[in-house]
């Protein structure tokens, strides 16, 4: 169909307006701007409000979200709701009022009850993800007063525990294990039961209901809600144009002034226009070009308007798909009897599943269905109604056309001046015929995606959609007509099996199950992605699948029409149930259930050194939350500033010829180019340091892995990154070596780094000896493990700032400044006193930001010293991902004897480890490793552990760096033993757990008294509280009855060594009583700065006057200086709270032994002393008020163990591969804990990203060695989706510790350890499904019980061991029995 649109008036081009807005309330008005600027970087730059955090740049992590409210003069009504403010552009919050976590509250003001709650649930450990999750949560609580829902009691809210963890399911932490960020929004729902809020500060266990809620900072709708200002309501304008130096904004009101703009001559002869809805595609395809009209397409009514005739709804391009899915419900909700209805109903909830809320608050729908159709982007909406038979309208020139999406889909893509207006999706009725008696034929419709997050934010392997048309007779089931859509698989548009919907439907015959086996082996010769698709196997398994799942879940039960027999006269029945099922919607809707359940922790105070053992809400949590709390980048720039980007290598191996940018000059406004080049005389190319010695900044001429800097640009930062991208780096490989990618050929070329002799771990026992008892042996068995990504939400950043006679001040969030300090002063060949590196707090470390974080502040430092200016940089999240390294990857093989009753007798392992580029910490992993695999008594342990240097970027320590990897392969051990002997696994665990004394065999001295050895009590304590016994016998009932569903359980036990090192401190009392803090460690969201507090006012309080027990409060720890506080060390292996508690501590008794003749002295005059007096008289007499201090622990403290163990249940769809984690428990030694909130975060959220890496993350490179998983598009971290569904966590007081600092131990890395166990229990329910399959006559790889899970055990792994034919094997057994 097509028409003729004829332009009459020109549009009002000349118009000149001015963009009016307001951000939390207050009124902002622009008249020039460049339009490709964002609203974050608007914020973030000429705002003060800086809680809106870049963590991705792509809509892929929430830490940018702010609420958007707007104005809908028509119908006098102020709708909000979130976005990303990281993709969204300025020019289009034009009349919007914009609230960001600070508006909300504030330290001045008084904060939100949202953020004092977050920081009740200790809910926020560095924050940086906290101001994006208020804002998630906050929409949800206004959205949810809008609801028909009965008043709530005083301090709730109208908001459904489920709609509270919704809110969330877009944003990332990194830090927490969202469980607490759930409770705190769960705490505003009414149908909460508060009994299930996990640990708080509020409430302790047993108290009232009543009383909980009342002690929850108080909620009130009308009070707490955001205002939209009036002025906005006046201002409203829908036209405008906007015009910068460079380019314009453009925002038609009808389809005639789009034309006319299209067609002007503004925009002809090679103008770059671009048509813009919600700019979300810009977080997918990250465009550098810059554009020089941007046409705003939300304003013309045709493109927003929602159409009902008798033929079906049609909506406007631009609606965001937020809004359809509202329509799509509404529709519904008018006829939910009509089986087309409920086809909108089911569209609406697999929309849910695209992007997260915040995107699809923007998103339109016109510009998925243009991305997809012009770019192939792997879109869910396509594919959704492609199955229903949708048709759009286009604009092409002057031509109106309205063709079927198949048809608009198989075009040429779309040129940048075509509009899409609008997406009909038709009204679906089943097909009805003269013979057919209509009660018994009916629609059925079913969508489905496979992705590693089940709620969204995450692209599908493959997704898919079927609508048939069924009818039933009395033999069976009649397929009319069927569409069947497929999608996302690795092919360019989404399609339609035509041959399987034609044979299924042309058969005329019931279904059965050789007409499935048939439609089966059709789909997989229909569904095959194209040459280069990851996955491509599992992808076209996922098809068989899912059309199995549907053909399934309404033909006659198989089982029962394979023997032959007909239907038993009750021709309705089945398909009335299958239709029943279908459109089972309000129920779903109405009892949704929640994603997490009730959790318990456990945990302990004690008071014996209070206020240490409390559990005292984390220090900053509220400012956090608010978003004030100042993280590097949100250090205003300083006049002059330039902004920093790196030019990455390509390439593992190359000379380096010249870096060009197309011409011969910097590109424009590109200041500088800063290479090892521009290194000062007297100064070093080095950009980091360990104690292994210096490494280099730049590439020289010789670069010598992909993703090492090769140079530094320096300007705005939208131009230095534009510049980066655009710079062409000239290599040349000729006569150079090829590089080592590959463990494999690093032994090959014998490329080892030296592990110094004193780091290499020793062997235990007599291993020939050892297999000469063994009964029975496994040879040389191998396994291979991946890298991770750090993944902190905060990626690298820095700031330098030249200061007076060759100083520079450098601002880093660093997890080492000692050592970057160092680097600075060499690298610039100047004085160590010329240099002052300043950390107050790091948004997520990991690790990822010691070693690695340098290189990063050093190229700032060089760039400001030679340019004389200010420069800072924040990595972008790619070229942080390139540059990180990770965690090392591994190939173990090993050999292992044992008796006949499980008991291993030797272990002798051959580990090649690879360490990258430079050794960074690397030899230090040999031990790591070893540390952590000694859980068990091997009888016998050798070893042979190779330090591979290769040409990928170095890798460095990752939470738990070694340990992780040495725990998880004891574990595969036990596991390869268990299956030999057909043993429960739980028992040849349990068998070698160590004794005590063979605890002190392998660790030596580092055991320490029996008394400490927990972990035999863990085991037995765990085994009780999580039922284990008993479960495992559910399971196997579970397993017995379900097909397509195995579940698997495992319990897991750790022992991680620690390292205390040495830690300054320094405390100083100022006139008012209040006390300032410093130490060496840096805050990372561990709760440092918490502990360090608790232990201030401890050791102060030993003084005992009034007051002194309350001095919490005065304790300030302040940012770290390495001026004012040297040797501060590395923040890292979990023990630097403690250390930097135990300086404190020294500084404290220094303090407390001055004070103490003094306070005698007042005592004697006064009946009672307080603490402010005393302090007051102190300085008066001229007492010395500031003490420091270097703890260096005695040999006996220097190393000790930490116990846990960990039971998971996980649930493995055969299917799809998917694996859900049904619940975890976890019991963990903290010694007496300083501080068990604390912990418990520490415990949870390591847990959490122990998960990630067992389960989820692969961070993949190319064959040259370069990072190709760097975004949040292709590295997934867990989401609360993913965690536990119940998540049970006792923090065990274990008592006395004496050579413990006040008897507490470490908590921030051994937990991860414990999520092998999600791993064990995926590889139980794994190995049922194997039996399955096997029983179904198939042959599996090895046999059923012994093979190797990959990690990440990724739903395509999960799936390859499930059996990528299991629907082929299962219709085959059935025919053949
Ligand atoms: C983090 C994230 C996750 C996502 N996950 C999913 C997912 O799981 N499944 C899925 O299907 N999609 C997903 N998407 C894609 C998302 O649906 C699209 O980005 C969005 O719908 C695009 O709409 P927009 O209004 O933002 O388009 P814009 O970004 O404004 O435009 C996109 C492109 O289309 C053009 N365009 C827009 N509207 C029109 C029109 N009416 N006529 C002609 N050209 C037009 C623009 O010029 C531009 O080239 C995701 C996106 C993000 C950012
Ligand atoms: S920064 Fe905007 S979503 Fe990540
Ligand atoms: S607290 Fe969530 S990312 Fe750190």
């Amino acid at each position: 169909m097509e028409a003729e649109i004829v332009c009459t008036e020109p549009p009002p081009l000349s118009r000149n307006e001015t963009l009016v807005f307001a951000v939390n309330g207050k009124r902002f008005e622009i008249k020039d701007i460049d339009p490709s600027t964002t609203l974050l970087h608007f914020l973030r730059s000429q705002t003060p409000f800086k809680s809106v955090k870049l963590g991705c740049g792509e809509g892929g992590c929430g830490a940018c979200i702010v609420l958007l409210s707007k104005y809908d003069p028509v119908l006098k009504q102020v709708e909000h709701f979130t976005i990303s403010s990281c993709l969204t552009l300025i020019c289009s919050i034009n009349g919007c009022s914009i609230t960001t976590s600070e508006g909300l509250g504030n330290s001045k003001d008084g904060f939100h009850p949202i953020h004092q709650r977050f920081a009740g649930f200790h809910a926020s450990q560095c924050g940086f993800c906290t101001p994006g999750m208020c804002m998630s949560l906050f929409s949800a609580l206004v959205n949810a007063e809008e609801k028909q829902r009965p008043d709530p009691s005083p301090g709730i809210s109208k908001l459904t525990v489920s709609e509270a963890e919704k809110a969330i399911t877009g944003n990332l932490c990194r830090c927490t294990g969202y469980r607490p960020i759930a409770d705190a929004c769960k705490s505003f729902a009414y149908d909460v039961d508060m009994e299930d809020l996990g640990f708080n500060s509020f409430w302790r266990k047993g108290e009232t209901k009543e009383l909980k809620v009342s002690r929850l900072p108080s909620y009130s709708p009308k009070e707490h809600s955001c205002i939209y200002p009036q002025f906005l309501k006046d201002n409203v304008k829908s036209v405008m144009l906007l015009n910068s130096r460079r380019n314009s904004w453009y925002t038609p009101g009808t389809i005639q002034e789009l034309l006319s703009l299209l067609h002007s001559d503004v925009v002809q002869n090679g103008t770059k226009i671009k048509l813009v809805v919600g700019n979300t595609g810009t977080g997918y395809y990250k465009e550098a070009e810059i554009y020089d009209k941007y046409i705003d397409l939300r304003y013309i009514p045709d493109l927003s308007a929602v159409r009902r005739d008798n033929s079906g709804i049609e909506f406007g391009a631009a609606l965001s798909i937020s809004k359809v899915i509202f329509s799509l419900k509404e529709e519904q909700k008018l006829n939910s009897c009509l089986d087309g209805n409920m086809v909108f109903k089911k569209i609406a909830d697999h929309m849910e599943k695209v992007a997260s809320g915040f995107i699809r608050n923007s998103a339109s729908l016109g510009g998925n269905l243009v991305m997809a159709q012009r770019n192939y982007f792997a879109s869910d909406i396509t594919t959704l109604l492609l199955a229903v038979g949708s048709s759009v309208s286009i604009l092409e020139g002057h031509k109106h056309e309205k063709v079927t999406l198949e048809e608009f889909l198989s075009r040429p893509p779309l040129d940048s001046r075509t509009v899409l207006i609008s997406v009909h999706i038709p009204f679906l009725e089943p097909i009805r015929n003269n013979d057919s008696v209509e009660t018994n034929s009916g629609l059925l419709f079913e969508s489905y995606r496979a992705a590693a997050r089940p709620l969204g934010n995450a692209l599908p392997y493959l997704n898919a959609a079927f609508l048939a048309d069924v009818s039933c007779n009395k033999n069976g089931v009649l397929v009319n007509n069927i569409q069947l859509a497929f999608g996302a698989y690795g092919t360019r548009h989404a399609t339609r099996a035509r041959e399987v919907e034609e044979y299924l439907a042309g058969t005329g015959k019931t279904l059965s199950v050789g007409i499935l086996n048939k439609a089966v082996e059709l789909i997989k010769s229909s569904v095959i992605p194209e040459e280069g698709t990851s996955h491509a196997a599992y992808r076209s398994s996922l098809a068989v699948s899912y059309l199995f799942s549907f053909l399934f879940s309404f033909s006659n039960s198989v089982d029962y029409a394979i023997s032959g027999s007909p239907f038993d006269g009750n021709d309705g029945t089945l398909l009335e149930e299958a239709c029943k099922r279908n459109n089972d919607d309000d129920r779903s809707q109405i009892v949704r259930p929640p994603l997490l359940s009730s959790a318990n922790q456990v945990i302990e105070s004690s008071r014996e050194y209070y206020p240490i053992g409390e559990p005292i809400i984390k220090s900053g949590s509220a400012i956090q939350a608010s978003g004030e709390a100042v993280y590097v980048d949100d250090i205003p720039s300083p006049p002059n500033c330039l902004h920093g980007a790196f030019i990455n290598s390509t390439k593992p191996l190359a000379r380096v010829k010249g870096i060009s940018f197309g011409s011969d000059s910097l590109p424009n406004g590109v200041t500088a180019i800063i290479s090892f080049k521009d290194i000062p005389e007297g100064g070093e190319n080095v950009g980091s340091k360990t104690v292994f010695g210096f490494e280099p900044l730049f590439a020289d001429d010789l670069t010598r892995c992909a993703g090492e800097p090769i140079a530094f640009l320096a300007e705005t930062q939208k131009y230095a990154d534009a510049a980066a991208k655009m710079a062409m780096v000239d290599y040349d490989t000729k006569t150079i070596d090829p590089p080592i990618l590959t463990i494999q050929e690093a032994v090959d070329r014998a490329s080892f780094f030296d592990v110094p002799s004193f780091l290499y771990p020793e062997k235990v026992g007599d291993f020939l000896k050892g297999m000469a008892e063994a009964d029975h042996k496994i040879l040389s068995t191998e396994i291979k493990l991946n890298s991770q990504y750090y993944f902190y939400m905060e990626t690298q950043t820095a700031l330098a700032i030249p200061d007076e006679d060759n100083c520079m001040v450098i601002y880093s969030s660093i997890q080492c400044p000692e050592f970057l300090h160092s680097v600075v002063a060499k690298c610039l060949g100047i004085p160590e006193h010329n240099i002052r590196v300043i950390t107050r707090r790091v948004g997520g470390g990991f690790g990822g930001k010691a070693i690695k974080a340098m290189p990063v502040a050093t190229a700032c430092a060089l760039a400001a010293y030679k340019l004389r200016r200010p420069v800072r940089i924040y990595l972008d999240r790619k070229t942080d991902m390139i540059m990180a390294g990770g965690r090392h990857p591994m190939k173990i093989t090993y050999t292992v004897g044992f008796k006949s009753n499980g008991k291993i007798t030797a272990l002798h392992l051959d580990i090649l480890i690879n360490a990258g580029i430079n050794p960074d910490i690397s030899p230090v992993m040999p031990s790591s490793v070893v540390g952590a695999l000694k859980k068990y008594d091997w009888g016998a342990l050798s070893f042979d552990i190779k330090v591979c240097k290769t040409n990928h970027p170095s890798k460095s320590a990752m939470r738990a760096p070694g340990e992780v990897q040495g725990s998880f392969v004891a574990d595969a051990v036990i596991e390869n033993v268990a299956s030999v002997l057909s043993m429960e696994v739980d028992s040849v665990r349990k068998r070698n757990l160590h004794t005590y004394e063979s605890l002190k065999l392998f660790y030596g001295s580092v055991a320490g008294d029996s008394i400490e050895y927990t972990l035999p009590t863990i085991w037995d304590k765990l085994a009780r509280s999580s039922s284990y016994v008993d479960r495992i016998a559910m399971i196997e009932q579970f397993n017995g009855s379900h097909k397509w569903r195995k579940r698997g359980i495992s319990q897991v036990p750790i022992v991680h060594e620690v390292l205390v090192r040495p830690a300054p401190g320094k405390v100083s009392i100022l006139w008012d009583g209040s006390i300032v803090v410093e130490v060496g460690g840096i805050e990372l969201g561990q709760g440092l700065w918490t502990k360090v507090k608790q232990m201030t006012a401890y050791a102060l309080s030993t003084i005992q006057c009034d007051g002194s027990e309350n001095l919490v409060e005065k304790v300030r720890v302040i940012q770290s200086d390495t001026l004012s506080l040297v040797q501060g060390g590395f923040t890292s292996g979990s023990t630097t709270s403690e250390s930097s508690c135990e300086a404190v501590r020294l500084c404290c008794n220094i303090l407390v032994e001055r004070l103490a003749p003094l306070k005698k002295q007042l005592q004697e005059q006064m009946d009672s002393v307080n603490w402010d007096i005393l302090i007051l008289q102190a300085h008066l007499q001229d007492v010395n008020l500031a003490a420091s201090s270097y703890y260096v622990p005695e040999s006996s403290s220097v190393r000790y163990l930490n116990y846990g163990a960990a039971v998971s249940e996980v649930e493995v769809n055969i299917l799809t591969g998917e694996t859900r984690i049904l619940r975890s428990d976890i019991i963990y030694d903290c010694g007496q804990s300083m501080n068990p909130a604390v912990d418990l975060g520490q415990i949870e959220g390591a847990f959490v990203q122990g998960i990630g890496f067992f389960m989820l993350e692969e961070y993949l490179s190319n064959t040259e060695g370069l990072v190709v998983a760097d975004s949040t598009w292709t590295y997934k971290i867990p989401t609360i989706d993913t965690i536990p569904k119940q998540f049970n966590v006792e923090v065990l007081n274990s008592g006395c510790h004496k050579n413990r600092v006040l008897s507490s131990k470490a908590s921030g890395e051994p937990p991860l350890l414990l999520a092998a166990s999600v791993h064990c229990a995926t590889r139980a329910a794994i190995k049922e499904a194997r039996k399955q399959l096997k029983s179904w006559g198939s042959v599996v790889d090895g046999s059923d019980s012994t093979f190797q899970l990959e990690v990440p055990a990724t739903m395509p792994v999960v799936k390859k061991l499930c059996g990528l034919d299991t629907v082929e094997r299962y219709l085959q057994s059935l025919l053949t029995c």
